[in-house]
Parts: C-alpha cells; sequence; structure tokens
C-alpha cells in the first residue's frame, strides 16, 4: 500500500480527482494518510476533512522565520511515514531538506507542458496567460519528480491540450484540469503505487 502526503494551498481539485480515482478503483494500492496545507482557508482542507482524511495547517505565518516553518513541515510530513509526498498546487518554496528525504519521492503537477511555461513565476493562471500570449495552439500538464530546482525534475507523464480560438486564461485553465491535470496525476501516482515507474539515464517513465 503506497501511503501519501497531498500539500495543497488552495481549491484542492487535483486532490479530489485523487481521492475520487482511488474511490473508483482507478487508482490502486494507494492511501491518502494526510492533507496538509500552508494556507488555513484552503478548500482542500475541507475536502480532505469532509472525507475523513486527516487535514492540518502548516503556515509560515504560524512560525518567526521560514527556517522554523522548513522544519515545522519536513515533520509534519515525516510523521505521517509517506512513501510518496504529492505537490497539488502547493504555492510554498519546497524546502532542500524536504527534497532531500523525499528524493525519487516527491512529484508535483504543473499546468504546462515542461519546459514551456515553468520555472519562477509560472504558476496558476500565469501560466495559461503566458500560454495565450505566446499564441500556442497546444498546452496542457505535466507531472515531474521534484529536484532542487523550480519544475525541473525528471518529467513522469504529460498529457496535452488544445488552446481554442477565443479562450480565456480561465477557461484555457479550466479543460487543462479536466482534460490533463486530473487525468495525469492520478495515473502517476497508481504507476508507483504499483512499481510501474523506470528510471532511465536520469529519465523516468512508467511501463
Ligand atoms: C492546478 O492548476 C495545478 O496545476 C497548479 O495549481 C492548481 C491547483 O489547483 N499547480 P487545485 O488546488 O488542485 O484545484
Amino acid at each position: 500500500m503506497l501511503n501519501i502526503v497531498v500539500l495543497v494551498s488552495g481549491g484542492g481539485t487535483n486532490l479530489q480527482a485523487i481521492m475520487d480515482k482511488i474511490a473508483d478503483g482507478t487508482v490502486t494500492n494507494t492511501k491518502i494518510a494526510a492533507v496538509i496545507s500552508n494556507n488555513a482557508n484552503a478548500y482542500a482542507l475541507e475536502r480532505a476533512k469532509n472525507a475523513g482524511i486527516p487535514a492540518e495547517c502548516i503556515s509560515p505565518k504560524q512560525f518567526e522565520n521560514r527556517d522554523l516553518f522548513n522544519e515545522a513541515l519536513l515533520a509534519g510530513v515525516k510523521k505521517y511515514n509517506p512513501d510518496l509526498v504529492v505537490l497539488a498546487g502547493f504555492l510554498v518554496i519546497i524546502p532542500p531538506a524536504l527534497i532531500a528525504e523525499y528524493r525519487n519521492r516527491l512529484i508535483n503537477i504543473h499546468p504546462s507542458l515542461i519546459p514551456s511555461f515553468c520555472g519562477t513565476g509560472y504558476y496558476g493562471l500565469k501560466v495559461h496567460e503566458a500560454v495565450l500570449a505566446r499564441g500556442n495552439k497546444v498546452t496542457g500538464a505535466t507531472v515531474h519528480f521534484v529536484d532542487e530546482g523550480t519544475d525541473t525534475g525528471p518529467i513522469l507523464i504529460q498529457k496535452a491540450v488544445y488552446v481554442q480560438q477565443g479562450d480565456t486564461a480561465e477557461v484555457l485553465q479550466k479543460r487543462v484540469m479536466v482534460e490533463a491535470e486530473w487525468e495525469i496525476l492520478p495515473q502517476a501516482i497508481d504507476a508507483i503505487a504499483n512499481g510501474r515507474v523506470v528510471m532511465e539515464d536520469g529519465k523516468a517513465w512508467i511501463k
């Protein structure tokens, strides 16, 4: 059984997709041990509580400095003994100690086809605004392992989504979520849970 902790900051629709696909059997051999948010008002915490999943807020606001927050976040994650840590819209810089502790066991969902429209400053609607500004015809989402860079770790799975004439950033964001994010993040978790991920020359593949 893959024990996962999901880190969230917002609405939690990716978390909900994981919960739903565990419930309907699409994702197997997986249990959400806890959901942790930096934002006490994150609706994602409500989603977890409604499902009886331990949910807690660990916020930088609760600590005198970032180092104390980073220590608390790592301790907060470790206490659930996760086999995998999932970043699902987590908007906090990940402490290097957490990356080191969960190397190759820490994944993130990013709402573009990395390496396009990623890195510092590319998050949420900003990603989709940049896609529309450039006039891309195809965008999508990426699940990747997290390393010390920003959106730079080994790519595990991607799914493309067509941009349509007249799209607003909000419309495109929703399409990318529905058609890509909510599909590939559960797929990635199921592959990890069932031993179907292989690393070859630093590249990750799903068998
Ligand atoms: C998603 O668009 C995800 O790609 C990005 O942050 C957003 C989180 O949305 N990393 P939600 O909280 O899962 O609804």
